[in-house]
Formats: structure tokens, C-alpha cells, sequence
């Protein structure tokens, strides 16, 4: 990997409580005696519940706080149970998690998506853009054609994606200790970079601080999203470390 940021996205989905905070004491340490720290940038995104606390926490530190979803509308509004990004931005959030597979799962189109990154990128977040095909379609062999379909209509008149990240998780992998083969990995990372230039591209399903010593050979892979290991601080700071070993 040969860029000039490596980014270590840790997502903790629905786990933490106030307690899990002190997990951060650990990286916050590491980080500060980290040879390569400056080429790095590692961002937590908890539940909407921690993302106020887990910010002064690291205020001093230069881990970023992120969001795993947000809503489509800019302004308040009566959509009970919803949080948008001017309030998740007011809380300490820089950045949002859009489109992950496991809210497309739950009805999220791409559409709704396109929406949700534009009125993200309006308040000023920047934006981590998940994609991926589910076995199925891996099976159809339909991978290129499935990405293909989720940038164009989820980056729909979307001049300006300086601020997007692309993440591509194939859903297959998410959760199930499976990663793509080296080449399959290669190439779809390839093809999503010539598809949307300059953009960074990160790899998530399954990390883990074993097979992290495949993954950081895929030389285009920008960074990782971390989904379960990232809730163990020993984990996570193990994924970084074996990145640049
Ligand atoms: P996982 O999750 O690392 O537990 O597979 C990744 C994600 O869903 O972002």
C-alpha cells in the first residue's frame, strides 16, 4: 500500500456502552508512539449513543469520529427514530457510513442513498460509501455489473466526491470469516478506481489481524473497514500494526 493515508475505519454496529470508551485508552496510546502514525488516519464510528462522549474523548487525540447511518433530510422533521447529519455533525461526527449492506438489507434503495450522501456532503461530513454484491450475485458472476449500478445511482449528480470513500464490502463476507481471493480483490478494487477517479478505496468483510496479512499485499487498497475486530482495541491495534509490517 502506497498511499499517502491509510485509513483503519472501525465499525462497532449496535455493541458499546459508555464503558466500551475506556477500550480507546489503548489506541489513543498507540497511536502516540506509532512510528507511522502520520500516515494513518483512524476513524471510530459507534452508535449514534456514543458518538458525543467518544468525541471529547478523543478531542485530543487524532482518532476521528464517524456515523454509521444518517437521514435523508437536511432540516428536522417529524421521521421519528431518525437522527440526519447536521445533528450528527453538532454531536462530533466528521464522517458517515452510507449505504451498508446490512441497511440496504433493510429496504435502504439507492436512491434513498444518493439523497442520504448528498445531504451529508451539504452539512459538511464526509462520506463513507459502502458497496458490494451479495453471494448470489458473486455466483452470477454479476460483480462488476452490481458495483456498476450502485456508484452510478448512489453518486448520482454528485460533481465534487473528494470527501466520499468508497468501501467495498462484498455482503458475502461481511460477518462470515470469508475474504475475496487476492485477484478477484485486485481486480474489482481496479475496476471501482477506474470507474471513479482519485477516489480512495477501502476493503471491509472479515478483517481480522490473521488474514490482514494477505490483504495488505492488495497494493490499490486504500484501507480497511473493520466491523467485529475493531471492538477489541488489541484486535484493531494488531490490524495496524500487521499492515505496516
Ligand atoms: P466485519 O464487518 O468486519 O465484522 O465483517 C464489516 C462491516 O460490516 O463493516
Amino acid at each position: 500500500m502506497t498511499n499517502k493515508y491509510i485509513y483503519f475505519i472501525a465499525n462497532w454496529k449496535m455493541f458499546g456502552g459508555l464503558n466500551s470508551l475506556n477500550s480507546l485508552n489503548k489506541v489513543i496510546k498507540f497511536l502516540k508512539t506509532f512510528k507511522r502514525n502520520k500516515s494513518i488516519k483512524i476513524i471510530y464510528c459507534p452508535p449514534n449513543t456514543l458518538i458525543e462522549p467518544m468525541s471529547k474523548k478523543l478531542r485530543k487525540s487524532k482518532i476521528f469520529v464517524g456515523a454509521q447511518n444518517c437521514h435523508q433530510a437536511e432540516n428536522y422533521g417529524a421521521f421519528t427514530g431518525s437522527v440526519n447529519s447536521t445533528m450528527l455533525k453538532k454531536v462530533g461526527a466528521k464522517y458517515v457510513i452510507i449505504g451498508h449492506s446490512e441497511n440496504r438489507q433493510t429496504g435502504e434503495t439507492d436512491k434513498i442513498i444518493n439523497l442520504k450522501i448528498k445531504s451529508a456532503l451539504k452539512c459538511g461530513l464526509k462520506v463513507i460509501f459502502c458497496i458490494g454484491e451479495t453471494l448470489q450475485e458473486k455466483r452470477k458472476k454479476i460483480t462488476k455489473k452490481v458495483i456498476n449500478k450502485q456508484i452510478n445511482l448512489g453518486l448520482s449528480k454528485i460533481k465534487n466526491r473528494s470527501n466520499i470513500l468508497i468501501a467495498y464490502e462484498p455482503v458475502w463476507s461481511i460477518g462470515s470469516g470469508m475474504i475475496p481471493k487476492h485477484k478477484e480483490l485486485l481486480e474489482t478494487i481496479n475496476h471501482i478506481k477506474k470507474k471513479i477517479r482519485k477516489c480512495k478505496v477501502l476493503y471491509g468483510g472479515s478483517v481480522n489481524s490473521k488474514n490482514i496479512n494477505q490483504l495488505k499485499h492488495i497494493h490499490n487498497i486504500d484501507g480497511f473497514l473493520v466491523g467485529g475486530a475493531s471492538q477489541n482495541p488489541n484486535k484493531f491495534i494488531d490490524i495496524i500494526k500487521k499492515s505496516y509490517s
